[in-house]
């Protein structure tokens, strides 16, 4: 890999190190970064330093490309579990590194490979739609999977006259439900505890101080469907309100012209947000929407795993035999930019 100079320290948001501290820390990550042959990629939920450290920070459908196509020898993951699976899944001959294996996700966790087979056995025939919030387990018994970026282009793949399951986010299977329309598709019950938490409540209580903000809203959310009620009451204008990706977040960020944004997803975005327009004033519409597992990677333990080679990603290899059929499927629907709807 060729070495890239070190990122600047961007001049905003959230940082726990000063600037001298990053500039030393992330001219060492990068240092160890290129002895290893290693591409370091980060999740816009990541903390900031590990943001603008990264070679790549992006959604996870990006990332997965990115992971899929990369030439670096080695992937350190800053991320939770199963990106990093997902990565082994498509690079099997490349070490791929997570500096915490306790990252996990509570989406991920709401549904297990057995519980897949006793639904699929209720429905044969049915087309079997995952999240990639899921594990290797869960994609390997899986048709086909999606992210929040294209899920609505997976759906629309699948002919007409198939049933669908959908697992196992509730919020985004009822989204792509009412984008499709699609009414063949059955929803499994899971739910990101961050997103699930971003509530009606708070959107009312955010729009009614922020009345002029733009709006933008992570499908995944516990929200979406009463801030889309509110567009086609009347109640918010349907050109400030988008329900996008944390990729499609970040194109829609760089291209804003309004005053204020509102923001529902885990605040880690903020940063990403914020670095790409700064005449825009990001606002969380739930500020205490932290992910505790993405938070596990910290700029230490990054530094650790760049020093020890340690944390290696393994799936068995059947598993992610089967496994990547249904990721390589979904990496070939929808657009390969940082995301969108
Ligand atoms: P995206 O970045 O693909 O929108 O995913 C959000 C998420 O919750 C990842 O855990
Ligand atoms: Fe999982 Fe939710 Fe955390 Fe994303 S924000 S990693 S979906 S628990």
């Amino acid at each position: 890999m060729t070495a890239i100079a070190v990122p600047p320290a961007a001049a905003v948001g959230n940082r726990t190190m000063s600037p001298a501290e990053y500039g030393s820390w992330a001219a060492e990550v990068r240092r160890l970064a290129d002895e290893r042959g290693a591409v370091v990629l980060a999740h816009n939920y990541q903390v900031p330093e590990i943001q603008d450290v990264a070679h790549v920070t992006g959604d996870s459908l990006y990332l997965s490309r990115v992971a899929a196509q990369t030439d670096a020898r080695e992937i350190v993951f800053c991320g939770v579990h199963f990106m990093a699976e997902t990565a082994k899944i498509l690079s099997p001959d490349k070490t791929v590194l997570l500096p915490d294996h306790a990252a996990g996700c509570s989406l991920a966790d709401s549904i297990t490979a057995e519980q897949l087979r006793e639904w699929k056995a209720e429905h044969p025939g049915a087309v079997v739609v995952s999240y990639v919030n899921t594990t290797a387990a869960v994609k390997a018994e899986t048709d086909i999977c999606c992210t929040s970026s294209n899920a609505a282009d997976v759906i629309r793949s699948i002919p007409a006259d198939r049933e669908i399951l959908f697992c196992p986010d509730q919020f985004l299977g009822a989204h792509v439900k009412r984008v499709t329309g699609r009414q063949n598709i059955s929803i499994w019950a899971g739910e990101c505890h961050v997103h699930a938490g971003i509530s009606p409540a708070d959107v009312r209580a955010q729009i009614a101080a922020h009345p002029d903000a733009e709006i933008l809203v992570h499908p995944e959310c516990g929200c979406t469907t009463s801030v889309l009620d509110l567009v086609s009451s009347g109640d918010l204008p349907a050109e400030r309100t988008r329900v996008l990706s944390t990729g499609g977040m970040a194109d829609a960020a760089a291209a804003s012209t309004a005053a204020q944004v509102l923001v529902a997803t885990e605040i880690g975005i903020l940063h990403q947000l914020r670095s790409l327009n700064d005449a825009t004033e990001f606002i969380p519409m739930n500020a205490r929407a932290a992910c505790r597992y993405m938070k596990m990677i910290t700029p230490a333990k990054l530094l650790h795993t760049l020093r020890t080679g340690e944390g290696a990603i393994d799936v068995d290899a059947g598993t992610a035999a089967r496994a990547r059929r249904a990721v390589e499927a979904m990496i070939a629907i929808g657009e390969p930019g940082r995301g969108g709807e």
